[in-house]
């Protein structure tokens, strides 16, 4: 009993390159509100949102993974063949088997990766950082690619006028790599399984295979449960993210929460007290909730509209279906986004 077991030394870890894909199609509230009594206003003030993308015929969790991995990879400066794990994060790949992250791995042309999906939701990506990260620094992998995605328009019941506006479609993606600094802190993550029901299918594969019947599974929420409990505990997790990486509030350049609802971030910003000086991110406005791919696409958006800094510090935290959250302080890539 005299062997040891010893690990290949690990790095370091940062976001080597940000890669995102909207679909093409934009859909404008008043369309929304043609099977809905709702308007235009109402959507709005509640939310923020003025319009969503949804995909097209055809295009899927996979479709929109692939586009956004391969951007990710560009912009990082690699070859697939030197990626050597992907994470998917989706809740919307609608096949139980086989997972959609070794489909994207194959189209995309990754020799041999490790491969798995990972299901947590809106807080998806940024748990799938979390993994990629410590696999880095373990030293289990050398590069990663973690993509968010979320094909929500499906699971839409577009006549419930209780969610049908929230939601949209898209994919963002980061090959996660060594780095000589650290380039994202600890994760501070959790989860409340007793409030679960309030982000829902229904009905359930399960209810589905019993009764041998056919009913279109919806996604369903309860949104004003969501919206209390996000109000009341994100912004504690905010601070502890922060804290978690000692580093100051007003060190950041950027603030992306998951872009669930305008008025649940306004009301973050608050209890943070986050100084004016560092912008948070909005991609809400024309973006919608993406689930899984609100974070990077919101990162997107704010490098290249120079709203954050290349290599700034910004802090992610997500929040959604389970009911669970997980943020991380991160350095921006500095390399250009593939949008
Ligand atoms: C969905 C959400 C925007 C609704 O906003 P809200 O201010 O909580 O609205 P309420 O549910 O309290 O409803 C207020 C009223 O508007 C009505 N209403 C609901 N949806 C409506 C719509 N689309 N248009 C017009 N009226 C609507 C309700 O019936 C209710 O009417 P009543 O007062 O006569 O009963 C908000 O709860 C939310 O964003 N929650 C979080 C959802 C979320 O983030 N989900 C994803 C998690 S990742």
């Amino acid at each position: 009993m005299t062997a040891t077991i010893t690990p290949t030394t690990g790095s370091h870890s940062a976001i080597l390159g940000l890669g995102a894909y909207r679909p093409e199609r934009v859909v404008t509230n008043e369309e929304i509100c043609e099977k809905i009594d709702s308007t235009d206003e109402w959507i709005r003030t509640r939310s923020g949102i003025r319009s969503r993308r949804f995909a097209a015929v055809g295009e899927s969790a996979v479709t929109m993974g692939i586009e956004a991995g391969r951007k990710a990879i560009e912009a990082a400066g690699l070859e697939a063949g030197q990626v050597d794990c992907i994470i998917m994060a989706t809740s919307s790949h609608y096949s139980q088997t086989p997972q959609s992250s070794t489909l994207v791995a194959d189209a995309l042309g990754l020799t041999s990766p490790g491969s798995f999906d990972l299901s947590a939701g809106c807080a998806g990506f940024c748990h799938g950082l979390a993994v990629a990260s410590d696999l880095i620094r373990a030293g289990s992998a050398k590069h990663v690619l973690v993509v968010g995605v979320d094909h929500m328009s499906p699971s839409l019941d577009m006549t419930d006028r209780t969610s049908c506006f929230i939601f949209g479609d898209g994919a963002g993606a980061v090959v996660v790599g060594p780095s000589e600094t650290p380039g994202i802190g600890p994760v501070v993550w959790g989860s409340d399984g007793s409030q679960a029901q309030a982000i829902r299918q229904v009905p359930t594969w399960q209810a589905m295979v019993e009764t041998d019947t056919f009913e279109h599974p919806w996604m369903r929420m309860e949104g004003q449960a969501v919206f209390r409990w996000a109000a009341f505990t994100i912004g504690k997790v905010a601070k502890e993210a922060l804290d978690a990486s000692a580093v100051g509030i007003e060190d950041l350049d950027a603030f992306v929460p998951h872009q669930a609802n305008q008025r649940i971030n306004e009301l973050i910003v608050r209890g943070l007290k986050l100084p004016e000086s560092v912008p948070v991110a909005d991609d809400i406005v024309e973006t919608a909730n993406t689930s899984a791919a609100s974070i990077p696409l919101a990162m997107e958006k704010m490098l290249r509209e120079g709203q954050a800094p290349a290599g700034g510090m910004a802090l992610l935290v997500g929040f959604g279906a389970g009911l669970s959250y997980a943020g991380q302080v991160v350095r921006l890539p500095e390399a250009p986004v593939k949008s």
